[in-house]
């Protein structure tokens, strides 16, 4: 899919990741929606001078389905050409540790909302036998590692579902992207080290924000099904599908209670 002139929402786009794509995609002309907690004007006019056709903020909080529902009417009001489901929290440590309220707004934010809204977006979509849905998962989705486990578990959701909609919609004109990213250097990628490093050796290996947008840029252009990681983390990531108990084994190498 080309991306000047297109309608691009993403949600989470005031920082990490859905900020840099959003640069991305202004660098192409496109016309922005950003689904973000807080309006933000130096946001729009910083995008506006990056080339963006236009710039919409869209205040909303996807911590509670009304939350998500005002933003799915507010979508709807409008032709999205593409979602990107990217706002995202983390969860980790021990499961016993781990609090319950963190547990269930990351669950909300990371797959409730995802979920609500690409079933919100798709109707105008298929009716005009067009548009792409980016879904944010993680390596974590394919790569368990000891006190990932409930994050993991919401990303694996998230792959699942979008493989489950990406054969519903063959032949629609509507497609899926199902982004399988690596460690980028967000706030996110230094809350790892915080929530996990007590009890396992955190790989510090990250991209910056902006080299992965590219990257996500590129799969959009060239209409592909994933991302998947390159390099030493793409090897884990095919040893953790295809040989998992050596994964396994490495992985237990690293931690400890
Ligand atoms: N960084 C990595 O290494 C990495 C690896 C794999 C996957 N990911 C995924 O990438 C996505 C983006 O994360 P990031 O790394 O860019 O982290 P980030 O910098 O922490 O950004 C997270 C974004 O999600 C938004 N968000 C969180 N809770 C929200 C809520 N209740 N309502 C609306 N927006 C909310 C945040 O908004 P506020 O600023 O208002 O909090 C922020 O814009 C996430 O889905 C994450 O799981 C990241």
């Amino acid at each position: 899919m080309e991306i000047t002139n297109k309608k691009i929402m993403i949600t989470g786009a005031n920082r990490g990741i859905g900020h840099a794509f959003a640069e991305a995609c202004a660098k192409e002309k496109a016309h922005l929606i950003l689904a973000i907690r807080k309006a933000d004007d130096k946001l729009i006019k910083d995008l506006k001078k990056l080339g963006a056709s236009s710039v919409e903020i869209i205040e909303c909080d996807l911590i509670s389905r009304e939350g998500v529902e005002a933003l799915a009417k507010k979508m709807n009001q409008r032709e999205i050409d593409l979602l990107f489901n990217n706002a995202g929290q983390l969860t980790g440590g021990l499961i016993e540790t781990q609090p319950l309220d963190d547990i269930y707004k990351m669950f909300q934010v990371n797959v409730n909302a995802l979920v609500h809204l690409t079933q919100s977006v798709l109707p105008q979509m298929i009716k005009r036998k067009s548009g792409k849905i980016i879904n944010h998962a993680s390596v974590s989705a394919v790569m368990h590692f000891p006190c990932a486990s409930t994050y993991a578990a919401s990303k694996a959701a998230v792959w699942a579902f979008t493989d489950c909609i990406e054969q519903e919609l063959k032949g629609t004109g509507v497609s899926t992207l199902c982004l399988f990213t690596p460690g980028i250097k967000t706030r996110m990628f230094d809350q790892i080290d915080e929530l996990y490093s007590k009890n396992i050796d955190v790989v510090n290996d990250s991209i910056s924000p902006q080299e992965y947008a590219q990257k996500i840029l590129n799969a959009v252009k060239k209409d592909w099904t994933y991302l998947e990681p390159k390099g030493a983390t793409g090897i884990a990531f095919q040893m953790a599908q295809h040989f998992k108990g050596i994964f396994n084994w490495g992985v237990g190498q690293k931690f400890k209670r």
